[in-house]
């Protein structure tokens, strides 16, 4: 039975001092009761938080991002042992902004889900199409590009990755999928990721809707049927938020 994933991505945001002080809000809404353990929950903050986040403990951290390579001469980057290191298991791939701000494409995703499935952590893989491409009703065809172009190139997937649909057009500007629009997607994913797995490995995969999700619409979103957990952006800076979203399960 899989076990819905609450993730919250801090994105650039919040400075050590306040986002330790957040961590600490979190952990006292967990130690009130209001993480149900039928949820898996994870905070995605800024690297230069992880190290004080696992000293306190209590709520599991994860990484935005990891360097494509395994260590070395890589100036300002974080590599996958370093993020094992700080107790992170999960780690985002792919994020839209990293694609659009960063041009970061397949040749540097494939680098980084390699070294996060060498080290026996768990790609968060993001996929999500703009709304140009949802315009044109291309929006399966991008989803299948982007997990493609980097899934093709392992003969085996060899932990159990999750996936984020994140349409484009819905981080960040208060506008959501329906979540007949959402659910769609989800299981077009599923469908397809099932020839990379199996069926059934592909049906006890995560996949996670992000995109303004929040306490107002969480609910309905995560009762439909492929929609297995959220990954947060905005709502997840502000602890009630974040902590009534679990409300929803
Ligand atoms: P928002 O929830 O702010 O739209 O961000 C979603 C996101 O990008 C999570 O990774």
């Amino acid at each position: 039975m899989k076990r819905p994933l609450i993730a919250g991505n801090w994105k650039m945001n919040t400075s050590p001092t306040a986002g330790f002080a957040l961590y600490k809000e979190l952990l006292s809404g967990k130690n009130a009761g209001a993480f149900s353990e039928d949820l898996e929950w994870l905070v995605l903050p800024p690297f230069t938080h992880l190290g004080a986040f696992q000293q306190l403990g209590g709520i599991q951290v994860g990484a935005q991002n990891c360097s494509q390579h395994s260590q070395g001469a890589f100036t300002g980057e974080i590599s996958v042992d370093m993020l094992s290191d700080l107790g992170c298991r999960y780690i985002l791939v792919g994020h839209s902004e990293r694609r659009q701000y960063f041009k970061e494409g397949a040749p540097e995703l494939i680098g980084k889900v390699s070294q996060i499935m060498i080290a026996k952590c768990i790609p968060i893989f993001c996929v999500g199409e703009t709304l140009e491409e949802r315009e044109q009703g291309i929006t399966e065809e991008v989803l299948e590009r982007q997990i493609r172009e980097v899934f093709d190139q392992f003969s085996y997937i060899s932990v159990d990755v999750v996936l984020a649909y994140e349409p484009v057009w819905a981080i960040g500007t208060g506008k959501t999928a329906t979540v007949e629009q959402a659910q769609e997607a989800h299981a077009f994913l599923r469908q397809l990721w099932s020839k990379f797995v199996g069926e059934n490995r592909a049906k006890n995969t995560r996949i996670l809707y992000g995109g303004s999700m929040k306490p107002d619409n969480a609910g309905a979103l995560l009762s439909m049927p492929d929609i297995d957990g959220g990954l947060i952006g905005g709502a997840a800076l502000n602890a009630n938020a974040f902590l009534s979203i679990a409300a929803e399960f």
